[in-house]
């Protein structure tokens, strides 16, 4: 499929998604959000792709939803955006693959909502964060509210979003929002480099783990943990498990086949 606002390339098992709007600095439009939701399903049922990489064209990752076209929204349209941003950011969250953010500059709104419906932040020494809704009258409507607390701890994340600061790579990572910080020349490859780590390793493991992961979050602890019971005990019924114990007892390098 081709689409209008971003770019997407899949090469070698990773599927990297370029948001391509560089002179709004990859502002999201109800068409990016669009192209995004479409991506995300395309990427989901491609047996080819095992990790997704998110990143943006130019000098920002995603400065944010279109703020001209949210202008004359009424709260009818409003809610819509958000359910459209809500179900982009589900989608992401809940593909059965790893999803890497590489945040080349601004993540700021819904663009480090976007980051935060990631697995991992990778982050060039050139990026910057923030929540900076408040400066627009408005509030964060892409699960910041939620999933920044989840990340950063609920005061951080108040602070953050009351403010509107804007924290740097390094603080970012300080406040663990962010994995790794990289010379901006070397991310992608080096974010490139963690995607093909995480491609070796079994992919039943990794699809059971995140759904586990995220789901826990929203549930009492009992009830996650019976869930981790559940997921380990499914994966003794798959070849990966067959095929990655046997391989560790033979000395070899396992050849999973995400089955
Ligand atoms: N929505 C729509 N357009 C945006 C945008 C957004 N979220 N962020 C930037 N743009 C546009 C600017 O309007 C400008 O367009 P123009 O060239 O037609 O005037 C262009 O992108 C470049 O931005 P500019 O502000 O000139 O760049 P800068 O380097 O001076 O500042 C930012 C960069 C990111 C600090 C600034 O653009 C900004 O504050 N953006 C809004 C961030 C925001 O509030 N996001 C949350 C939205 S809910």
């Amino acid at each position: 499929m081709s689409y209008k606002t971003i770019k997407y390339e899949v090469k070698d098992g990773i599927a990297a998604v370029t948001i391509n709007r560089p002179d709004v600095l990859n502002a999201l439009s109800p068409d990016v959000l669009n192209d995004l939701l479409s991506v995300s399903e395309e990427a989901e049922k491609d047996k080819n792709v095992k990790v997704v990489i998110l990143t943006g064209e130019g000098r920002a990752f995603v400065a944010g939803a279109d703020i001209a076209a949210m202008k004359n929204f009424t709260t009818q349209e409003a809610l819509a955006f958000t359910k459209l941003g809500h179900g982009v950011m589900n989608s992401f969250e809940r593909m059965s693959k790893a999803v890497l953010a590489a945040v080349n500059g601004f993540a700021l709104g819904g663009g480090m909502e976007l980051c935060l419906a990631s697995d991992f932040i990778y982050a060039s020494k050139k990026a910057k964060f923030g929540q900076p809704e408040m400066n627009l009258g408005i509030m964060p409507g892409f699960g910041a509210t939620q999933r920044l607390a989840h990340v950063v701890g609920i005061n951080k994340a108040r602070e953050l979003i009351y403010t509107c600061d804007m924290i740097d790579a390094e603080e970012a990572k300080r406040i663990g929002l962010v994995a790794e910080v990289y010379e901006a020349e070397e991310l992608i490859s080096k974010v490139t480099e963690k995607a093909k780590l995480i491609m070796s390793k079994g992919p039943c493991g990794i699809a059971a783990t995140k759904r586990i992961m995220n789901k826990g979050l929203g549930i009492a602890m009992d009830s996650a943990l019976e869930l981790e019971q559940q997921g380990f005990s499914a994966l003794f019924g798959t070849e990966d498990k067959l095929e990655g114990i046997s391989a560790f007892l033979e000395k070899r390098k396992a050849d999973f086949k995400n089955k």
